[in-house]
């Protein structure tokens, strides 16, 4: 018998049962199972507003399946509300809050299940960091994506606005256009609707093993049978207490380079490098930033799906979701298929031919894109590594003059002024995970890049991260950062810089004589944390390359 059933015996524990008594709950039956349900619901953003919902659906599969379910919720901040925004820094930070949360909670409360319902960005990764973290048996269900807006004759997501908003800068979007988009672009609850940081965690957490029911995921926040697979959810995390399924004997090794593959195949955010590995690093598998490298660069892209693709997580799930993935993925040999999942079934067990091959590669088809989603970057820019995503770039080679910009304010002006030229390399430094603090996204900057007409010409570089959303090519992650004296802090405007991908190169075009001499030179002041929780932050976060995770 575990802890949770102990507080409720005896004599002494009769104040801990008038608690039960005054919530309905019978104290006999904290024999067990006793569920966690972790929500991740908040009113702040439409990515999570079924969450109330769907706990109530995982509640009762966990009522139906005999056991007692006890719900609790944690906080989560929008990405895409704060983009651009110094609200923004607070995303990554919410992070490692939600996987304390959760852990916290679980701590205070012995479960002996957790169901983890997840939607936003870094919802996704905390939860599978916490239950890493706790190694209690337990699933994570993905509240799922918004349904596409229709403008125009096609299908738009949130992508798309931020595009416009650099078309309209640019003078070829007019303002009754920009405000119809608006409008229509996102027309109810859900997470962004493309191949976005949300999404491809959720993709993710299916070949991470823990994802239930397996497919389910990536199901449209508003679709009639979501309920049911929440109640699936329950009834799986009791099973999977029955049959004593740990998070640590699914998050191993091969699971992690799994999902790599399957963030690869489809066409992914960069971010779930970052998750990725700090999952590895929560669950105590050596994974290398490296890694991400080599599986990409032989795995192609096996789903199209937007920003770098032609589709919506709506045609996704419509295609065959994460089975459908699976399937194209073992065809080629380029997963493990007899890794477990929490449902006692493998990973080729629960694969399924694509109901469109249009959305999903079919049996033979050749894959969308030959291979190499995103690569790993070094040179002396970025000695621990950067991360590049290929899926939305088609330039494998650019040599340009920096243009320097510390912060992303002056970076995003800058762009819309009509400040930043072809062949360019935009620089934005002091946003790495201390730095920022926060790392934040610079979807806002390279959306404009695109909507100006300068997605085919400019490049960024940065210590900051990206938006799944983002395309063109844009380099992230640059580690070590600026404000921890990596080279980033010493690029001077007009410094020719290098961004080679078939060498897997990232270059400042200066010597190492006279970059020793810049770093010799006095230190930027970089500004302090904007309040005491980024200062926590900033004083505990560690370097991107090992996942920015806090200690
Ligand atoms: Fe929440 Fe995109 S901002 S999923």
């Amino acid at each position: 018998m575990s802890d949770v059933h102990n507080i409720v015996g005896g004599p002494e524990r009769a104040p801990a049962r008038s608690h039960l008594h005054a919530m309905g709950i019978d104290p006999a039956r904290m024999g067990g199972p006793v569920v966690g349900i972790a929500s991740t619901w908040t009113g702040t953003m439409p990515c999570n507003l079924t969450q109330r919902d769907l706990a109530r659906e995982v509640a009762a599969g966990v009522e139906a399946a005999g056991g007692v379910p006890l719900e609790f919720n944690t906080i989560a901040v929008s990405d895409n509300l704060t983009m651009g925004t110094p609200g923004m820094r607070a995303s990554l930070v919410s992070r490692e809050v939600i996987a304390d949360s959760i852990e916290l909670v679980a701590s205070a409360h012995p479960f002996d299940a957790l169901v983890c319902i997840v939607g936003c960005d870094k919802t996704v990764p905390a939860a599978i960091m916490a239950l890493a973290r706790l190694d209690i048996p337990g699933v994570v269900l993905a509240s799922g994506p918004k349904l596409g807006g229709r403008w125009h004759g096609r299908d738009v997501s949130v992508q798309d606005v931020w595009e416009a908003v650099g078309e309209h800068a640019a003078g070829r979007l007019s303002d009754e256009d920009l405000a119809g988009l608006e409008r229509v672009a996102c027309p109810g609850a859900g997470t962004c609707a493309g191949q976005f940081t949300a999404n491809t965690m959720a993709v993710a957490v299916d070949f991470l093993g823990l994802g239930a029911p397996f497919g389910a995921g990536l199901m449209p926040a508003v679709h009639g049978r979501k309920g049911a697979a929440a109640r699936g959810a329950g009834a799986l995390a009791i099973d999977a207490a029955a049959r004593g399924v740990r998070p640590r004997a699914l998050l191993d090794g091969r699971a992690l380079r799994n999902a790599i593959a399957a963030v690869a195949a489809s066409g992914g955010s960069t971010n779930a490098v970052l998750h990725l590995l700090a999952i590895a690093d929560e669950a105590g598998v050596a994974l290398d930033i490296d890694e991400f490298d080599a599986i990409g660069a032989r795995t192609p892209v096996l789903a199209s799906l937007k920003p770098g693709g032609a589709w919506l997580a709506q045609d996704f799930h419509r295609a065959g979701s994460t089975p459908a993935l699976a399937a194209a993925l073992l065809e080629r040999g380029l997963i493990d298929g007899d890794a477990p999942t929490v449902s006692g079934r493998t990973l080729a067990e629960l694969a399924a031919p694509t109901r469109d091959p249009q959305v999903v590669v079919g049996p033979g088809d050749a894959p969308f894109k030959p291979g190499g989603a995103l690569a790993v970057l070094r040179g002396n820019l970025a000695p621990e590594g950067s991360v590049v995503k290929l899926a939305g770039a088609e330039r494998a080679l650019h040599r340009g003059p920096a243009r320097v910009f510390d912060g992303e304010a002056a970076a995003h002006a800058a762009v819309l002024a009509g400040d930043v030229a072809e062949g360019d390399v935009v620089v934005i430094r002091g946003e790495g995970p201390a730095g920022g603090p926060g790392m934040r996204e610079m979807l806002a900057v390279t959306a404009a890049i695109v909507g100006r007409g300068l997605g085919a010409s400019v490049a960024l570089v940065t210590d900051g991260r990206f938006s799944g959303a983002t395309r063109g090519l844009m380099v992230g992650h640059v580690a070590p950062e600026a404000a921890l004296g990596g080279p980033l802090a010493h690029v001077r405007e007009g410094d020719e810089i290098l961004i080679d991908i078939a060498a897997r190169a990232l270059s400042l075009g200066v010597s190492d004589e006279e970059l020793a001499a810049r770093a010799a030179g006095p230190a930027a002041a970089w500004p302090a944390p904007p309040g005491r929780v980024f200062a926590k932050y900033a004083a505990s976060v560690g370097s991107a390359s090992r996942g920015a995770v806090t200690r």
